[in-house]
């Protein structure tokens, strides 16, 4: 399985994918402030994989203190959470991630245990965490797996697979499942620009799996539709609201009127640790703006006039009317998303 996050004695490390495919090379972040950086820099990228990444790093900064107690590494636990959220806005997994770890040292704090046995169950949370994705990933596999055509084409966008998880993957997980379960798939990767989640990080973990895969411009999808040559969209999520509309990648919105126009079914999979029942609706999403130079330059070459104006919006959402179903591990979700929400908000994952 492809390591894209590893908890090692020195600290977390992480394959660099910014680097990939060209390379496959590892960063080791030793402390908190390193994890952020990776985080900011998508070395380590993708809603489940941020999570996940922000939770080993309070662990990180809790096992590198110097504080003689728990009272007095309170502040400085509000200083590292308050670092790592502010890496990236849009996935609500990585504000989750973080409550989650705070809540679990409000828990042990406040039981009397001594910091050193702290640090070490504040470590414990997060190895579950990293273990809880990759079954989710299985989970929302073996449901999805299901919608999917015997045989066809699926189009997905951005990088929902193992590189943004701690494993196998969300959307890529449904079509990995649905393979394994000999589907005869063909996956069309939307290449993604600017970051080319897609042409360099999809098409090599799919690759690497032997999945039939063919990267296109992402201003090819309408035209294989209309040649019927894909039968269904499969993409992930960063934050889910209560209605249902779904922030991911930007252009995501795009591929849903495309597939509502050919009549063709979108499915979101994302774990639940995606869905923000506290947010509204999309418009209430707050959309990451990344730095105008992925849009200027690529590999290091300008690619636009200097000075032009730019717009990097990392993420767009899709109102919840495109949506055909939401997969989660707890399972599969359609229409009207507030009521399926609320309704499998205290369910437990299921296997399909
Ligand atoms: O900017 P990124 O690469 O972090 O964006 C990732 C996506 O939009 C993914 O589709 C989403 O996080 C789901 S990953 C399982």
């Amino acid at each position: 399985m492809i390591a894209t996050l590893t908890w090692t004695a020195d600290g977390v490390r992480f394959i660099d994918q910014t680097k990939l495919p060209l390379e496959e090379s590892y960063v080791l972040a030793e402390n908190y402030e390193q994890v952020a950086r990776c985080v900011e820099t998508m070395v380590v990228r993708g809603a489940p994989a941020i999570g996940v990444s922000a939770a080993y790093g309070i662990a990180l900064g809790a096992m590198r203190s110097t504080a003689e107690s728990a009272e007095r590494f309170a502040p400085e636990l509000a200083k590292i959470c308050a670092r790592l959220a502010a890496t990236r806005p849009t996935a609500v997994n990585l504000f989750w991630a973080i409550d989650r770890m705070k809540a679990r040292f409000a828990g042990l704090a406040s039981a009397g245990l001594a910091f050193d046995e702290i640090k070490k169950k504040m470590l414990a949370e997060a190895q579950a965490m990293f273990e809880e994705d990759i079954a989710a990933c299985k989970a929302m596999g073996a449901h999805g797996a299901a919608l999917l055509p015997d045989e066809g084409g699926v189009l997905t966008h951005c990088n929902a697979g193992a590189l943004a998880t701690c494993g196998y993957g969300t959307a890529l997980g449904v079509i990995r499942a649905a393979v394994e379960r000999g589907k005869r798939i063909h996956v069309f990767a939307d290449e993604t620009r600017p970051f080319l989640q897609g042409a360099r990080l999809t098409a090599w973990e799919l690759m690497a799996d032997g999945v039939a895969t063919t990267v296109i411009c992402d201003n090819m999808a309408a035209s294989l539709m209309r040649q019927g040559r894909i039968q269904a969209v499969v993409v992930g999520a960063d934050r889910i609201a209560a209605n249902g509309d779904v922030a991911n990648k930007i252009g995501t919105y795009n591929v849903a009127i495309l597939a509502r126009e050919h009549g063709i079914p979108l499915y979101v999979a994302a774990p639940w640790s995606t869905i923000d029942l506290a947010t509204a609706s999309g418009d209430a999403i707050p959309i990451e703006e990344r730095p105008a130079v992925e849009v200027t330059h690529h590999g290091g070459k300008q690619l636009t006039p200097v000075g032009v104006s730019i717009c990097n919006p990392a993420f767009d959402v899709t109102p919840a009317r495109y949506v055909t179903a939401i997969v989660t591990e707890r399972g599969v979700l359609r229409a009207p998303y507030s009521e399926a929400l609320r309704g499998m908000e205290s369910s437990e994952p299921a296997l399909a």
